[in-house]
This record gives C-alpha cells, sequence and structure tokens, in this order.
C-alpha cells in the first residue's frame, strides 16, 4: 500500500489508508489508545481499539517520537467529538495495523512547546530535535518559500544564478577572514568570502549582465543576535544601472516578497523613505533607525532607504584592513558620487567624498545594502592608494580586479540582503538563530557538531602547520 500524508487525509474518508510518521502524543486509557501522529505536512489523531487486539498491543507500547507505519480507516468523528479550527479535528483515524520503522529514547526536551523557556545551548546540542517543534518547522518551511519566491522573481526578471567560490583569497569587508589551509601548498592558505563581491564583479566583467545568488559568506566578528560567523546573503549584481534602479527593484522585490507571503504584514510607506546618511543621523543619532509608528505592532514593517554615506573615515585603532590613515566605511568597490569622482581622482576633500552606497533599514536593523561600483580601473586604484596601500599590495591584492576593469568591464551596481535578518523580522523572531536551520551559538559554537574542535596532530602534520604558544 502506499503511504497517503497526514495533510490528505481529510479527502479520503471512508478509505483504508497508510501513514508514516512519528508519535506526537500518545494518550492510554487503557482499553483504548490515542496516537496523535504527526508527518511533514501535519497531525492526525489516530486510534486503536479493543477489536483490532494486535493493534491495541503495539499501541500500548510506542511511546512519543518512536517513528511508525500506520494502517488505517479514516473516518468521520461523531459530531460531538469534532474538534473546530484544529488541524483534521473532523476526522480520526482507526488503527487496523502498526509497524514499528524506529523506535526513540525519551526527547531531552519538550519539543512541543515554542522551545523559549529551554536553555539554548542545549536546544542547539540536539538541533535535530529541536527542529521538530512546531515553530521550528513553520520558520524553516517559510524559509523555503521565501527563497524560492525570490528566486522566481528575479528568474524572471532576467538574472542568472551563478555559483561562486567558497575557497577564495582574503579581500578587505571589514571584518577578519577564515583561513583554510593548503595541503598542497604548504604555509599557503584559502580565505573563506566575506561575500561574493569580487566574483559578481567579475560575472558582470564577464557579460552575464545580471547575477544573483544566495551566498553563504563568512565573518570572523564578535557574534551577536543579528550577526553569526556565517550567514546567508541574498547577492545581486546588474550591469548598465544607475543607483535609482537597483533601489527600485529591490524595494519591487521586498515589496512583492511581503505581499505574496506576509499579507498579515502592512508596510508603513512606500515608496520606502529616502534619507542621506547626515539627515538620518543628524535626526535619529542612528543609521539605522527605527521608524515604525507603532512599535507595539508585530506586524507593521517601516523600511527605509540611507544614501549618501562618507566614503572613507580615518582609520580607528581597531581596524583590521587599512595600513594608512583612512579606511573605507562600507565598500572598497564602491563609485563615490559623479560630482565627487574628480576629488577621488585627485586624491584630495577625501573626509567629503561621498559614496553611491545605498542601505536598506527594516525596524531598526540594516538588511541589506550595496552600491554602483568603480568601472574604471584607476578610480579603484585610488581608492586603495587613499587606504595607503602601496602599488606593490595593490597589485598583489587586486591585481586581477583592475587587469578585469580594465578588460572592458560594463558600469554595474548590485546589493546584498541580509537573509537571516530579514526573515527574523518577517517572522517576528528576536534573533537569527531562530530563522537558520544550524546556527552557531552566541559564542560562535556549535555544541552539536562540537566544533571549533583541536585538529588531529596527524592532519596538522599533513599540512605542515605547528603550534607555538603566543604569549
Ligand atoms: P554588507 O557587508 O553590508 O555588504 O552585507 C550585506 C548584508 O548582510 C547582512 N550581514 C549579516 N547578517 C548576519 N550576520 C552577519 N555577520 C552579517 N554581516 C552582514 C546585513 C548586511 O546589510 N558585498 C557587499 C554587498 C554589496 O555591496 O553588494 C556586502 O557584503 O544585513
Amino acid at each position: 500500500m502506499e503511504r497517503t500524508h497526514i495533510a490528505e487525509l481529510g479527502k479520503l474518508v471512508g478509505k483504508e489508508v497508510l501513514i508514516k510518521g512519528w508519535v506526537d502524543v500518545r494518550r492510554d486509557q487503557g482499553k483504548m489508545v490515542f496516537l496523535d501522529m504527526r508527518d511533514v505536512s501535519g497531525k492526525v489523531q489516530a486510534v486503536a481499539l479493543p477489536m483490532h487486539i494486535e493493534a491495541l498491543d503495539v499501541a500500548q507500547r510506542v511511546r512519543p517520537e518512536w517513528v511508525l507505519a500506520v494502517r488505517g480507516n479514516v473516518n468521520k468523528r461523531p459530531e460531538k467529538n469534532v474538534k473546530q479550527g484544529v488541524e483534521n479535528g473532523d476526522i480520526e483515524l482507526e488503527i487496523l495495523s502498526i509497524e514499528v520503522l524506529n523506535e526513540a529514547e525519551t526527547p531531552a526536551f519538550d519539543i512541543s512547546s515554542d522551545g523559549r523557556e529551554i536553555n539554548e545551548e542545549v536546544r542547539l546540542a540536539k538541533k535535530y530535535l529541536d527542529l521538530r517543534r512546531p515553530r521550528m518547522q513553520r520558520n524553516i518551511k517559510e524559509r523555503h518559500r521565501v527563497i524560492k519566491l525570490l528566486r522566481d522573481m528575479l528568474d524572471a526578471e532576467g538574472f542568472y544564478e551563478i555559483e561562486t567560490p567558497l575557497l577564495t583569497a582574503p579581500t578587505p569587508e571589514g571584518s577578519r577572514s577564515y583561513l583554510v589551509p593548503s595541503r598542497v601548498w604548504k604555509g599557503t592558505f584559502y580565505a573563506l568570502p566575506q561575500s561574493p563581491q569580487q566574483y559578481k564583479q567579475l560575472l558582470m566583467s564577464a557579460g552575464f549582465e545580471k547575477y544573483f545568488q544566495f551566498a553563504k559568506c563568512m565573518r570572523d566578528e564578535d557574534t551577536r543576535g543579528d550577526r553569526q560567523p556565517e550567514f546567508t546573503q541574498l547577492d545581486l549584481e546588474m550591469s548598465f544601472v544607475t543607483r535609482e534602479e537597483v533601489m527600485r527593484l529591490n524595494e519591487a522585490l521586498l515589496i512583492d516578497l511581503v505581499k505574496t507571503l506576509f499579507p498579515e504584514k502592512k508596510i508603513q510607506e512606500t515608496p520606502f523613505p529616502i534619507y542621506t546618511y547626515q539627515e538620518v543621523t543628524g535626526k535619529y543619532s542612528s543609521d539605522k533607525p527605527d521608524l515604525r509608528k507603532d512599535k507595539n505592532d508585530p506586524d507593521l514593517l517601516a523600511f527605509l532607504w540611507v544614501v549618501d554615506f562618507p566614503f572613507f573615515e580615518k582609520t580607528g585603532e581597531d581596524n583590521i584592513d587599512g595600513t594608512g590613515e583612512w579606511t573605507f566605511t562600507h565598500n572598497p568597490f564602491s563609485r563615490p558620487k559623479d560630482e565627487h569622482m574628480g576629488d577621488l581622482i585627485e586624491k584630495k576633500n577625501i573626509a567629503s567624498i561621498l559614496t553611491t552606497q545605498y542601505d536598506v533599514v527594516l525596524n531598526g536593523y540594516e538588511i541589506g545594502g550595496g552600491s554602483i561600483r568603480n568601472h574604471e580601473p584607476l578610480a579603484l586604484r585610488r581608492v586603495f592608494e587613499i587606504m595607503g596601500y602601496d602599488s606593490e599590495r595593490i597589485e598583489r591584492n587586486f591585481g586581477h580586479m583592475l587587469k578585469a576593469l580594465g578588460s572592458g568591464t560594463p558600469p554595474h551596481g548590485g546589493i546584498a540582503w541580509g537573509l537571516d535578518r530579514l526573515l527574523m523580522i518577517l517572522f517576528g523572531e528576536p534573533n537569527i538563530r531562530e530563522v537558520i536551520p544550524f546556527p552557531k551559538t552566541g559564542e560562535g559554537k556549535d555544541p552539536m557538531m562540537g566544533s571549533p574542535s583541536p585538529a588531529d596532530p596527524s592532519q596538522l602534520m599533513e599540512l605542515g602547520i605547528q603550534f607555538k604558544k603566543v604569549q
């Protein structure tokens, strides 16, 4: 007999079916046993009656989270037993036979609650169990729907989804890179990408014109509620576009996404208000203000754009990229505003050069950012010179970019959304760990896989790596 998903049972009253799934709840009433059965599609109440003696015997033995194949008849419940508003509340599965597919230890914690009362490290240590709770099932399935819709919308707009490498070279993106030692070339390292920034620009050089990717990005920075060492961007780049065109397309995508999948949400203002960096920091003392008029309304979405950021700022003590007096505020590959291109090329009035950067902010979180890029090699070279890189370092780190730009690269620009942050807000979750299937703890650990962990000495030997205690 073929398996039927639980969500289909409502249409099969009077039929014999085979369902496969987990025991969600078991209620033993002696003469009969009720099993609430659960699969990926839903839940149904099943009952083992005294007249099916073998089935009743097994039902008395099973425990929550056991995996069963249950054969039974789909019956309409008598009027008085109908549970209004409950999924499959009008039917019941009369169990004919039960096959135990796998037993289960008693779960380490309650998986029927929303889980907020459970210590997070405990949840993460058994994430496969934690993911069974209804809230997590909903978040992860909804995440899939968001990604699918965005993918379809971008496809319809003529974008190509193109993958870019994870083993790459370090680039300055404002954070530290994770390094991966090479075995073949001892003493050398790959870096994990902080974003696909350079590759997507190279794809513009290669003529694809519209690129996107749900890209894994890795940044070795301190973890926070809205920051993970590894996170997902919806990364995109377009050729022959203006700042306004990129902003308009992304605004339309965000609005369509909300209208299609989150119709209960209300966008406070469309078109999204646009503030300059100066206006927004002057008015709200923040470049990502929460503009919601009613902060108690969980369904209110206040988007805004912030533009006209300063390109450079003085190097702070914690700066890790710059060797000179200046560093970039957002992205070294950005183009300055047209009226500031002259100053960039002449390397003067550096503090007042504005970038074409645009950030999109939602309810007090920066959920995305991008810019139009420098597509002429000289302008990009000037950025690195202002940052104090000598020509040898520019050549070593960015020679390929300068050559690509000089090979006939069209004007281009793009953006990356912090997908996890956007989902956190849309799902009403307090942090991005609740929308990521396998997140790290606040301290950057994965207690389930036990990472990070010491490397095997033989592996280190093979890599030519030896540890020295640093005082
Ligand atoms: P940026 O560094 O601003 O831009 O990143 C884009 C968006 O990614 C999200 N984000 C994060 N989310 C979770 N954890 C993190 N550690 C984290 N860091 C960033 C934010 C942010 O707005 N290459 C450029 C994009 C471009 O110019 O096209 C870039 O990566 O929501």
